[in-house]
């Protein structure tokens, strides 16, 4: 990926980093980078993620998933970094196999997702790294269940990724299901690179060794200064601009295709960084459409916000048809392709006029190479800003306490944090 921070210098926009901070800043970073290193070197939590590219086997996933490689239909069920790396991959890339999510557990649409699906060609990928999230645990008890009603086999349908141990491991031992591991000292959300992310990918064809080739191309860009490395410069400009006012982060994807994408970088963002009272909050937009309703707000409304876009510069195009309208002419000469890149352009520069600060990440194409240079990319630049923030980016209690909460209220377990959902306040 590239990355382009013109439009983030303060001699554009306000808030804006100067060329001198951003070199007493580029100090920390090449600090930051020897941090990295030395976790990735001893597989330390979460530093351990940015080794995936050497340790994810496409063959070991491409085994697990033979037994359905004919699937019609993949119901992928898992919450979160167990969901949304998987979703991010095959929604970005064209595939055959109908691709379905169940990470809510919303009663009537998990009953009408189930409905709309051929069981009997349907597959079952269900993950979770605990084991044992109740969305999670739940979904999958329902959509077995609905296996059974239609008198389709599950056990020949399921497979399952989970860590070492715990209840959804002991599930897969008891009924023989072929089992994946979430690797050691890899969290959730910086887990798109293994059988987590890669087994939908790999039931849809896609090309498991170029996401992971990407990936490693983007690893080796990795060094101790943001001038030389894409995915720092962006971590250290978005981490700078936050300290100097710009607490959000809209991510604006200019493809249909990456509009997942934007959702898995939120989720990043927030889980990651959002901790001591600090963090980035980070709002998803697809361009074009959100210039119809959200740019307004970005262009003239608080100077709070940091505007990320991410495109292509390579995608297929289709012509826009001649009018008789004389008015209308100019859109006949045109392709959609090049109306989108209009409005892109556009856009980026009615944010740099009103000194709105912006960056621009470019891929060349968004295919299996480039997808997998993007996740690892935004991995690094996020485990970046951790280290700049001096938090720990790779744990999540606040969600662990809502998870703990959750399994008190249904009885599964005795845990302090449920007896503080009995004690809110209420004001009606
Ligand atoms: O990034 C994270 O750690 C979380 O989003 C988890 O992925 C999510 O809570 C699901 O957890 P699990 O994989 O244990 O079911």
């Amino acid at each position: 990926m590239d990355v382009d921070i013109g439009n983030a210098l303060a001699s554009v926009a306000s808030p804006g980093i100067s060329r001198g901070a951003l070199e007493r800043l580029d100090e920390r970073v090449g600090q930051a980078h020897e941090r990295i290193e030395t976790g990735r070197a001893n597989h330390e939590h979460g530093y351990a993620a940015l080794n995936l590219p050497e340790r994810t086997d496409p063959g070991e996933i491409r085994r697990a998933v033979d037994p359905v490689g004919d699937a019609e239909a993949l119901i992928t069920v898992g919450i979160g970094g167990s969901a949304l790396g998987a979703a991010t991959i095959v929604d970005a890339l064209e595939g055959d196999t109908e691709m379905v999510f169940l990470d809510n557990v919303d009663p009537e649409w998990v009953t009408s997702r189930l409905e709309s699906l051929p069981l009997a060609e349907t597959a079952i990928n269900v993950v979770s790294k605990s084991g044992t999230t109740a969305e999670t645990l739940a979904n999958f008890l329902v959509v077995r269940e609905a296996f059974e009603d239609a008198g389709v086999d599950w056990t020949e349908r399921t497979i399952v990724t989970t860590g070492e141990a715990g209840p959804l491991s002991d599930l897969a031992e008891r009924h023989n299901l072929p089992k994946l591991r979430v690797p050691d000292g890899v969290p959730g959300r910086f887990s798109a690179l293994s059988p987590v992310g890669m087994v939908a990918a790999a039931i849809a064809g896609h090309d498991l060794e170029a996401l992971l080739e990407g990936a490693r191309a983007e690893s080796e860009s990795l060094s101790g200064s943001l001038f030389e490395c894409p995915a720092y410069a962006y971590g250290a400009t978005a981490y700078a601009l936050d300290g100097r006012g710009a607490g959000i982060n809209a991510m604006i994807p200019y493809a249909e295709s990456l509009e997942t994408y934007a959702e898995w970088f939120a989720q990043l963002w927030a889980e990651s960084l959002g901790k001591d009272d600090l963090g980035q909050t980070p709002v998803r937009a697809l361009g074009v459409t959100d210039q119809h309703s959200q740019l307004q707000l970005y262009r003239a409304g608080p100077r709070d916000k940091l505007v990320t876009f991410v495109a292509p510069r390579e995608r297929a195009d289709r012509e826009i048809p001649a009018t008789e309208v004389e008015e209308l002419a100019y859109l006949g000469d045109s392709t959609l392709g090049e109306l989108l890149e209009a409005e892109f352009e556009a856009t980026e520069a009615s944010l740099a006029a009103a000194g709105r600060p912006n960056v621009r990440i470019e891929l060349e194409t968004v295919d299996e190479y480039e997808l997998g240079g993007l996740l690892y990319g935004m991995e690094a630049s996020c485990v970046l800003a951790g280290e700049l923030y001096s938090v720990n980016a790779f744990n999540q209690p606040a969600v662990e306490w809502a998870k703990k909460a959750t399994r008190g209220l249904l009885g599964g377990g005795e845990f302090a944090e449920a007896d503080a959902v009995a004690e809110k306040t209420t004001l009606r």
